[in-house]
């Protein structure tokens, strides 16, 4: 395995593709525990003048909890043929099991984060903000009612592009 760092504004990158249809994985924690979650909502950008993600964990999910205690977490995308481990990531909880040796992925730590050797792209981000969605802030029921039957609502991440690993073939 290696990744060769380049700069997210040389990154062919399309958000609606890579994160809304190929999906990626949201690990955090550290080398003594970690988890990860599959994840098709969230974005790239810039704000603050710095290149950023969003992403958006709703308050039950076991990664939340790695992602709340920790600076970083790392956003991992994958060619085709990772499909069966990420629809695994997103349908069991690492609270109920260890879906990481499940989904047969190889975890590999950069600057003490945790993301997956068999990615293509490796996003490390560093946390600058968090806000929960409040139904208040809504401008239709529709949301509200269609999305958080369950009062669940995510919390919205703004995290800085620190670091982009590319596969190298
Ligand atoms: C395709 C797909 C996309 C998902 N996107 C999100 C998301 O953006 N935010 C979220 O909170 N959960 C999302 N989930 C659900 C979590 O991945 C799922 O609940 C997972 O089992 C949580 O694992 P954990 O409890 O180990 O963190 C998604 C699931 C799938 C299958």
């Amino acid at each position: 395995m290696s990744f060769r760092e380049v700069k997210p504004e040389e990154l062919s990158f399309n958000p609606f593709t890579r994160i809304g249809s190929d999906w990626m994985l949201i690990t955090a924690g550290t080398e003594k525990a970690f988890n990860t979650m599959t994840a098709s909502w969230g974005g790239a950008g810039v704000f603050w003048g710095k290149n950023t993600v969003t992403c958006y964990i709703r308050p039950q999910r076991y990664t939340k909890e790695f992602v709340d205690a920790g600076e970083r977490f790392s956003l991992s995308f994958f060619g085709p043929g990772y499909r069966e481990a990420l629809n695994l990531c997103g349908s069991v909880s690492g609270r109920d099991c260890d879906k990481i040796a499940r989904s047969g992925l190889t975890p590999f730590f950069t600057d003490g984060v945790p993301a997956f050797e068999e990615a293509d792209l490796v996003l490390i981000c560093k946390k600058l903000y968090r806000a929960p969605m409040k139904p208040e802030q809504f401008f239709s029921e529709e949301g509200v009612e269609t999305f958080y039957p369950k009062k669940d609502f995510h919390d919205l991440y703004i995290a800085e592009i620190e670091k982009a690993l590319l596969r190298e073939a």
